[in-house]
């Protein structure tokens, strides 16, 4: 029989017409001469009616969940008082199996279920992915990366694509992924900055959105060890401008996002209530939030003797300290001025406090860091004894070290880790949710 095919999605423009659709079978309900099937197709979900003749095929009574098929029929809308997605139902007229997935014991609906084990989960993750609420995290996730493009490309940022494959560490020695490239050692970039840096005279302000790779040894609820690494580079600016521009692109990208209806449903079904952040964010020098820490007797264990006792200048402030402060305080947090010693050798000195960085990290209640960023040091020299300090062999960095010999300026980035902002975004409990197949430290399949 003729009928244009559709997809679910549009179907409320097509009420009163007869129309052709492919899917899954999500929901199955039998009874004695009717058939409900929820379809899935991806864009959208359709309850489809079979009933006399329809009803009384081979195919529907062999009929099992996720099977796939193909139904032709009319839309109408649901008739008062019951309830269907979209408000609209197919009256099914002409419709077979296309796949037949398995019955039994090897059913799906009896392949896992909200009570599985976490790690028979991740082994099926091809499946529970068919899942309304993992797919809606997929779905916002595709909406984020697009909102994110659509805004720089407002900002005048241009988007490029660096190596994954590199010679140079970004982040620290300890997190790398290191590999045999045709016989010379090369890594997995930890970070693109280095080469955003020197982008910036060719192109302007510039960012990329690539997997940064961290050979993590924690099993935490927001370390990955591929991430999807959404990172900006920025020329002429200062340290305060740095701070106003990643809150512009942040509130600017979720408002972009719930102007879509169907992002804004699908934002409000996985974190209910949720609201944009209110600009400006809370500004908040790292000494400061060291003294608010002791204050609140928010505290951390000794790296020698493991004696819990107060916060120094000094310390790097620990997961569990930072999610804490941030959750009392209840907003996003720009954690600021980090001491050079626990922060990387390109940063960029606070000018008349030289133990201290021009750094900023991002804290989101509930997540903590999703962003870290910092000015750059710009002098040719200082950046000599960067490397020096770090212990860093300066020789495979001679394009980075060149970008302050020709013509060098005030600049500084950022990186936004794109499952952490998810997570955050989307209350997820954690990052693992929000990356299409998770890799983590023993986790590397399917
Ligand atoms: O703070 P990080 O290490 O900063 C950098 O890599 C800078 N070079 C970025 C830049 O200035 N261009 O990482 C940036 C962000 C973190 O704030 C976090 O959101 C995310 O990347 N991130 C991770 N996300 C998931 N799993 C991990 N193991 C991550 N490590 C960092
Ligand atoms: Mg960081």
């Amino acid at each position: 029989p003729k009928a244009t095919r559709s997809k679910l999605e549009g179907l409320a423009a097509l009420r009163g017409k007869r129309v052709r659709v492919f899917g899954w079978v999500h929901r199955l309900r039998q009874q004695k001469d009717m058939t409900f099937i929820v379809l899935r197709d991806g864009t959208g979900f359709l309850q489809c009616i079979l009933a006399g003749k329809c009803a009384q095929t081979y195919d529907a009574l062999m009929l099992t969940t996720e099977s796939t098929v193909e139904l032709v029929g009319t839309v109408q809308a649901v008739p008062e008082g019951k309830t269907a997605p979209g408000g609209h139902e197919l009256i099914v007229d002409y419709w077979h199996t296309l796949g037949a997935a398995p019955g039994g014991d090897d059913a799906f609906t009896n392949k896992f279920n909200e009570h599985s084990d976490p790690s028979v989960l991740a082994d099926l993750r091809h499946l529970t992915l068919r899942g309304e609420t993992a797919a809606a995290v997929l779905h916002v996730r595709a909406g984020v990366l697009s909102a994110f493009r659509a805004t720089y490309a407002k900002h005048s940022l241009t988007e490029v694509t660096p190596p994954c494959m590199v010679q140079t560490q970004v982040e620290g020695g300890s997190t790398l992924f290191e590999f045999n490239y045709y016989g010379e050692k090369a890594y997995l970039t930890q970070s693109s900055q280095l080469y955003l840096e020197t982008c910036l005279p060719s192109l302007g302000d510039v960012f990329c959105i690539q997997e940064s790779f961290r050979a993590e040894k924690s099993l935490t609820r927001r370390h990955l060890s591929e991430y999807t690494h959404l990172e900006a580079e920025l020329a002429f600016i200062n340290f305060d401008d740095l701070m106003t521009h990643i809150e512009s692109i942040i509130c600017e990208t979720i408002d972009l996002l719930l102007a879509d209806p169907r992002m804004a449903e699908l934002i409000q079904t996985l974190n209910p209530g949720f609201k944009p952040p209110k600009r400006p964010f809370m500004r908040l020098d790292y000494k400061d939030a060291i003294k608010y820490l002791n204050e609140h007797g928010i505290q951390r264990p000794d790296e020698e003797t493991g004696e819990i006792g107060d916060h120094v200048i000094g310390d790097d402030i620990a997961e569990a300290a930072e999610r804490q402060m941030t959750d009392q305080l209840g907003v996003p947090i720009f954690l600021n001025k980090f001491p050079k010693e626990i922060k990387a050798f390109y940063m960029k000195k606070v000018p008349g406090d030289p133990g201290f960085t021009e750094s900023v990290d991002l804290l989101m209640p509930g997540v903590g860091e999703i962003v870290g960023g910092s000015m750059r040091i710009a002098d040719m020299q200082e950046l000599l004894e960067g490397y020096k300090r770090e212990g860093i062999d300066p020789a495979p960095y001679y394009w980075f070290t060149d970008q302050r010999k020709y013509g060098t300026c005030e600049h500084g980035g950022y990186g936004l880790g794109v499952e952490r902002f998810l997570a955050w975004l989307t209350k997820r409990f954690t990052v693992r949710e929000c990356s299409l197949y998770p890799r983590w430290m023993g986790r590397a399949t399917p």
